[in-house]
């Protein structure tokens, strides 16, 4: 399916859609944990019908001067390591569940992450991302709770979150990865398996429309 003819249903294209919910976001800022003005907050950064969804948990300070997610030390990790697999950063979207950065970099509060939470539900409804990979524990949390990031990484997991289905591939976060060479590998091992992963869910849908398309021509020729 084009993903624009799958995103135009409403007059809004889904660009707007993401638009109108930072602008919004923007405009409550001061009420939300972290925030003490608009420009505190962290967008979103890529494609609006992204088949790849990659959130991490928190801005940082680089990420909080630029008001781009993920430009740091860690993000330059990441995204070199997803260019080399041949994927297009202008064609996925890069998030985080929290849009604020936490003083001195320390880890988001659970009240942090649900006060942010509604925003990035709605993110994650207007992209209506193929694969989420979750980068780090904060984010995989989100979506895989009560699960051990050391023995879940890397391996593909059918969630259904806000009421749909999504395929989420959680990672470690590219900081961790850069903390020692058996962590980089990991990183690195997983990242490998993303296009492979798109590729295959992508042929895995196509099969099943193809099948539909069958079962109705087959029901009408009855
Ligand atoms: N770490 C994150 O989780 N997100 C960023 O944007 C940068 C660093």
């Amino acid at each position: 399916m084009v993903p624009e003819e799958k995103k135009q249903t409403s007059k809004k294209t889904a660009q707007e859609e993401l638009q109108d919910l930072y602008a919004q976001l923007e405009s409550v800022a001061t009420t939300l944990p972290l925030a003490t003005k608009p420009e505190d907050i962290v967008p979103g950064e890529g494609s609006a019908t992204a088949d790849i969804l990659c959130i991490g948990e928190a801005p940082g300070q680089q990420e909080a001067l630029e008001r781009r997610p993920f430009v740091g030390r860690s993000g330059k990790l990441l995204r070199k390591q997803l260019v080399e697999q041949g994927l297009d950063l202008s064609e996925l979207y890069i998030a985080n569940i929290v849009k604020v950065r936490p003083p001195e970099n320390r880890d988001p509060t659970l009240d942090e992450i649900e006060a942010y939470r509604p925003y990035l539900e709605k993110e994650i409804e207007i992209i209506e991302p193929t694969i989420i990979v979750t980068l780090g524990r904060f984010s995989m949390a989100a979506f895989l709770p009560n699960v051990k990031i050391s023995q879940v990484h890397g391996r593909l997991h059918r969630v259904v979150y806000c009421e749909k289905q999504y395929y989420v591939f959680p990672m470690y976060h590219p900081a961790a990865a850069l903390r020692g060479t058996k962590m980089l590998q990991a990183f690195q091992d997983d990242m490998k398996k993303i296009p492979k992963i798109l590729a295959w869910i992508q042929e895995k849908r196509q099969s099943e429309s193809l099948e539909e398309e069958v079962e109705k021509y087959v029901l009408q020729s009855k």
